[in-house]
């Protein structure tokens, strides 16, 4: 028989966006946040560049903005834009207080810049932010009495009051994979906050940890929530390019400080594409540098920051510069061997400002969410901030309504009567590989109506077989994760198939051209054969 956990908030989640909820709800309300694994196992902690807010006064709340909605190439929210981009300052405000020491220049932040932002305003503790935020949020939220934080602890699917025939519709907690002992947990919450970080792992090559494989855009679809622009995948321009280093990221910072790209010839080739070079939005940098690559048949271009002194790099990227002399790069002295990888999902499960998803009870912050603020391309160290800001708006919403009864009924174990141990996991690592490569190859950086085609095609077989699989066999990690990446997939390609298009990190070769009206692609639940993916056994 499956443990069982009550408690008032569950955050599924533990990156910037669900410990920052967690510290907001924990002096109001037991919290428990549930994660993979510790605290470097989501995108936050890996941040470099840092996070974008206005502090000076030759910046502005408007020009933020407006950068934003440059950036997004249409599809931005104004409201969302306006509301996040001014409530930067206190989100930045509540994290030095915690004790995030952004570096400073004299008595001001010290700021930077990266592509697409008029103004240097962005705050930064070296290049690696994300590590100073995640270390101070995990202690903070160790700290606090009312915060539970469970680690090695995989949710597998949420669970909506109505597909157990009780009505009105509410999520009520969520299945969950202990991934120490292998059981299945249910956890009943009054409210439930997806914080499950993003999808970029649905691609071969990326610079996200492994635990960006699109879980909670995936259990939101399958527990009935509408997913917005799912076609918007963001590849980061510069992850440095050897043999071993994985898709180590190289920050937009370097090119903010003046780093340059150029191709094996030492030709600068950036002004050829737009007229901000190296600083345009990471889209059209991205679209370049593979475009050159095709061209030239070239492995990678080269990023060289070498020609600033050697103690500025060291102050100011002191851990790009000993990554890449493991390498054997002296990034001081060398240009660095750079490609394109897939960085950020810029659709998501689709929110108001605070959160609120379609399934009542159920928020969605952070990577996981589409708010409106990004659009189709997101602008450089927005992404932080969207995690901060979009914490506390939907904490304090869940808090105005802690008074309110939510009567939830006794949840059903989880049900393994039906299934057996797989006798082999080669099905599961081969689909892993299969859907990763297919995804890069056909439904990267440039797309044409035939790769989506194929894309599709592959999508549905694979889907067959991973159903079959998921049916007749206890689950495991990969399997629970190669189902949310399949669901993931299929969600991208047939956004991308229904935008007839080019626009903002959605580029179709057959569609080049840019509609005069920009809008939303949203996949409603019920449309697709979502249903197929769940196994409703396992919840009655
Ligand atoms: P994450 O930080 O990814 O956290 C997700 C959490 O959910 C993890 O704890 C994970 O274990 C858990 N989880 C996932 N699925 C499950 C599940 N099924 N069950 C239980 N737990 C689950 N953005 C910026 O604004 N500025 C930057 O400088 C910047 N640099 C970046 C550098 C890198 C290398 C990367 C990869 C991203 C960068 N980004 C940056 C993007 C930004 O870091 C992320 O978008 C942001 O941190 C996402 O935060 P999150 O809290 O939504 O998710
Ligand atoms: C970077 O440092 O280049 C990443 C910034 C971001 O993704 O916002």
């Amino acid at each position: 028989m499956s443990q069982r956990f009550s408690t008032d908030v569950l955050i599924i989640g533990g990156g910037a966006a669900g410990l920052s909820a967690a510290l907001q709800l924990a002096d109001h309300a037991r919290v428990t946040v549930l994660s993979k694994g510790d605290e470097t196992t989501g995108s936050s902690h890996w941040a470099q560049g840092g996070v974008a807010a206005v502090t000076t006064s030759v910046d502005s709340f408007d020009q933020h903005a407006d950068d934003t909605i440059a950036a997004g190439a249409g599809l931005c929210d104004p409201d969302i834009v306006h509301f996040t981009v001014e409530n930067a300052p206190a989100a930045i405000a509540r994290l030095t207080q915690m004790g995030v020491a952004f570096d400073q220049e004299g008595n001001e932040f010290h700021l930077t810049r990266e592509g697409g932002h008029s103004q240097r305003r962005v705050l930064h503790v070296a290049d690696a932010t994300g590590k100073a935020i995640t270390q101070t949020l995990t202690q903070r939220a160790l700290d606090h009495p009312n915060i539970e934080f469970i680690t090695d602890r995989l949710a597998i699917d949420l669970i909506n009051l109505s597909r157990l025939g009780r009505y009105p519709s509410r999520c009520a907690g969520a299945y969950v994979l202990n991934r120490d002992t292998g059981h299945v947990e249910v956890f009943q919450a009054n409210y439930v906050v997806l914080a499950t970080g993003g999808a970029s792992k649905v691609y071969l090559y990326t610079s996200n940890p492994d635990s960006s494989t699109g879980d909670g855009i995936a259990m939101a679809w399958r527990a009935g929530c509408r997913v917005a622009n799912m076609e918007f995948n963001q590849f980061h321009p510069t992850c440095l390019y050897h043999p071993h280093a994985g898709s180590y990221l190289i920050s937009e910072a370097v090119r903010g400080e003046g780093g340059v790209l150029s191709l094996a010839s030492g030709e600068r080739f950036m002004a050829r594409f737009d007229s901000r070079a190296e600083l345009a939005p990471r889209d059209i940098v991205a679209r370049a540098i593979d475009h050159e690559m095709k061209r030239l048949g070239e492995d990678c271009v080269y990023l060289d920051i070498s020609h600033r002194p050697s103690e500025f790099i060291h102050s100011h990227f002191p851990n790009i510069a000993q990554h890449c002399s493991r390498f054997g790069i002296d990034i001081t002295r060398e240009p660095i061997p750079v490609v394109p990888a897939a960085h950020y999902t810029c659709g998501g499960v689709l929110v108001d400002r605070y959160g609120r998803t379609d399934l009542p009870g159920l928020f969605a912050i952070g990577e996981v969410s589409y708010t409106g603020l990004h659009g189709a391309n997101r602008l450089a160290s927005n992404s932080l901030l969207e995690c901060l800001v979009f914490a506390q708006s939907s904490a304090e919403r869940i808090i105005s309504q802690l008074d309110r009864p939510t009567d939830l009924p006794r949840l059903p174990h989880w049900d393994e009567s039906k299934v057996t141990d797989a006798d082999e996991n080669i099905v599961i690592s081969h689909n892993w590989d299969e859907l990763r490569r297919f995804m890069w190859d056909y439904v990267g950086i440039v797309r044409t109506n035939k790769r989506l085609e194929r894309a599709q095609h592959r999508i549905d077989l694979l889907k067959q077989e991973v159903n079959e699989y998921y049916a007749h066999y206890r689950i495991n990690d990969d399997l629970i994760e190669l189902r949310n990446l399949l669901h993931v997939a299929d969600l991208i390609v047939r956004s991308a198939m229904q935008r007839t298009e080019s626009r903002g990190l959605h580029f179709n070769r057959d569609y080049p051209h840019t509609n005069e009206h920009a809008a939303d692609t949203i996949m409603f639940p019920g449309n697709l054969d979502q249903l197929d993916m769940m196994r409703p056994s396992r919840q009655a």
